[in-house]
């Protein structure tokens, strides 16, 4: 598509000295689309040239040779010229792009032949899947879609964290109490009752915590008693965690959790000795990084047993060599921020090629906050992820058995609508805020809401389904659709590969749920005070065709979030 921002470029560098990707990288949108489409601030040249910024914009206004089909006027404000687009030639090129690519508009290739490792969900065996696990899994499975769009290779891991001292917990636990809890029909809840409880009583009796370590240093050991009951337990859990990620719609490349790194751990180990790198401290073998301001990452334990973050190393090792990747990214809570700037600079410090370390990336996101304040499996404070769910599709039925009883597919579109709401609840603020867990925001049909999202979709595909054919936009008079509602419509059309570059280039879905928000309402009141068909057929004809390209990038942006339109609700 006609790239306008190269275009001004091109025109700006004939008239100062600085080269035309430069001054491309200075072109911004600004935030007030009043002011002008595309904004070139004269600030920072205006040091080197000595000069003014203000003059130095009147400079570019007075020499630049504007090419009418691009640029329709130039104003100076404050030190930014502001630029505004000839409005026909926009909606030419955006219909143009358009109808070649369809549904596959604003996707791209630019990540050809590079590898994106992508951790995300990473529940914790014999524990609830929580609302907080959901959040890694939304946003996980988003970025793969982003990635994907844009062209990437992109492997999904389940880092499921079946290994480590809490095993031996549940070890002790399961060997005390196994006999008297129903595992076999409700057996997460009855392995957190269990977890719950054995950890009470390691507060109370230290030599009870003794034996909990005492059992996971053997199951390290390949104990063959111990491993019978990791083994039933991670089963057991897997099957449950399987139901959340098929109403979810959610999969994997690799379910490769802690405990396929066991036999990986030791080379970490022999590295970081012949580097001499580790410490003794405490019996405990550790990595100083007192020099980088962080405490010391424990790689093994004065009982011998390994560490969660030993086994991210010997991760990053595998990983590098399994996948070649350009990016691993890690869809981890901001609680484990500090875990991943130790592991990350161990990383380094074990020589792994610069390349792999380059593309550590944590992308940390906030809690999940219930009204009542946080949750913890300890204390066992949790609400599941399975019944939140479920509680949200059975919100949405009813919300459909009020405003439309006659629908067919009820079931259909309540699953969509209520897993829509959770997902875009969890995708609609940057990420790294926390996220206060409310049914009826999240549910509300006019909020920026997944189900708003949904309902204009289904307005667009109720009046594209009254027509025969889509126009041919050979035949659409361009001017109809020139006016303002429909230009702001168009720049953010102009814009959508944009978005998902920046989604993907700082790893945030929000950036599209912002972008998607601002399309329907736009669109919205475009509806609210325009007949799309009537007696004029030039302007029916064309907006009709607004209305299917507006539908369209709803339908895919929505699918990049991970989320499902239905054609009526
Ligand atoms: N299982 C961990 C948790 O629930 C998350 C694991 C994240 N991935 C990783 N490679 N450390 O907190």
């Amino acid at each position: 598509m006609l790239d306008f921002k190269q275009e001004i470029a091109k025109m700006i560098s004939k008239t100062i000295d600085m080269n035309e990707n430069e001054i491309k990288e200075y072109i911004e949108t600004p935030k007030n689309l009043e002011v002008g489409d595309y904004s070139f601030p004269c600030f920072r040249m205006a040091k080197e040239l000595k000069k003014s910024p203000v003059e130095i914009a009147n400079q570019i206004k007075d020499n630049i040779k504007i090419d009418n089909n691009i640029i329709e006027k130039l104003e100076v404000l404050n030190g930014f010229l502001n630029i505004y687009l000839n409005k026909e030639t926009l909606v030419k090129a955006v219909l143009q792009e358009f109808d070649k690519q369809r549904e596959n508009y604003g996707k791209s290739k630019i990540g050809e032949g590079k590898n994106i490792v992508i951790d995300y969900s990473s529940p914790n065996i014999a524990k609830p899947f929580h609302i907080g696990h959901l959040r890694s899994t939304v946003i996980g499975a988003s970025l793969y879609n982003i990635y994907k769009a844009l062209g990437y290779n992109v492997i999904r891991i389940n880092h499921l964290g079946d290994w480590g001292t809490q095993f031996g917990k549940m070890i002790e636990g399961y060997k005390r109490w196994g006999s008297e809890y129903d595992l076999e029909n409700n057996p997460i809840d009855e392995l957190t009752k269990i977890y719950v409880r054995i950890n009470e009583l390691c507060k109370e009796d230290k030599t009870v915590l003794e034996a909990c370590r005492e059992n996971f240093k053997r199951l390290e050991d390949g104990d063959k008693y111990c491993l019978e009951i990791w083994e039933k337990l991670k089963n057991l859990s897997l099957k449950e965690f399987q139901r959340v990620y098929d109403i979810l719609g959610v999969s994997f490349d690799s379910m490769n959790g802690e405990a396929f790194y066991t036999d990986k751990m030791p080379e970490v180990v022999e590295i970081l000795e012949r580097k001499n790198l580790l410490k003794e401290s405490q019996g405990a073998k550790i990595v100083d990084l007192e020099d980088k301001g962080m405490p010391p990452l424990i790689i093994e334990k004065s009982n011998e047993s390994t560490t969660y973050a030993t086994r991210d190393l010997a991760a990053i090792l595998y990983r590098s060599r399994t996948y070649d990747f350009d990016k691993c990214l890690y869809i981890v809570a901001y609680e484990q921020n500090l875990h991943f700037k130790q592991v990350f600079e161990v990383a380094k410090l074990l020589g792994i090629d610069k390349k792999y370390t380059d593309g550590l990336i944590h992308v940390p996101f906030g809690m999940v906050r219930l009204k009542t304040g946080k949750m913890s499996t300890r204390e066992g404070t949790v609400i599941k992820l399975e019944e939140i769910l479920n509680e949200s599709i059975a919100r949405a039925k009813k919300i459909i058995e009020e405003k439309n009883p006659d629908l067919e597919n009820k079931e259909e579109v309540a699953k969509k609508v209520g897993i829509g709401a959770v997902i875009f609840n969890d995708l609609s603020n940057s990420r790294i805020k926390d996220e206060i867990f409310d049914w009826d925001d999240m549910l509300n049909f006019q909020g920026e809401t997944g189900p708003y999202l949904q309902y204009i979709y289904v307005r667009t595909n109720s009046i594209i389904s009254k027509i025969e054919n889509i126009p041919n936009i050979d035949n659409i008079d361009i001017k109809q659709l020139t006016n303002p509602v429909c230009i702001d419509i168009f720049k953010l059309a102009y814009l959508y590969n944009d978005i998902i570059v920046q989604a993907s280039e700082k790893n945030e879905p929000s950036i599209i749920s912002r972008y998607l928000i601002d399309l329907a309402q736009k669109y919205s009141n475009f509806y609210n005070d325009n007949k799309i068909i009537s007696d004029n057929a030039e302007e029916s004809k064309a907006r009709i065709y607004l209305t299917y390209m507006v539908g369209s990038i709803i339908k895919s942006g929505t699918k990049l979030l991970g989320i499902e339109v239905p054609n009526k609700m």
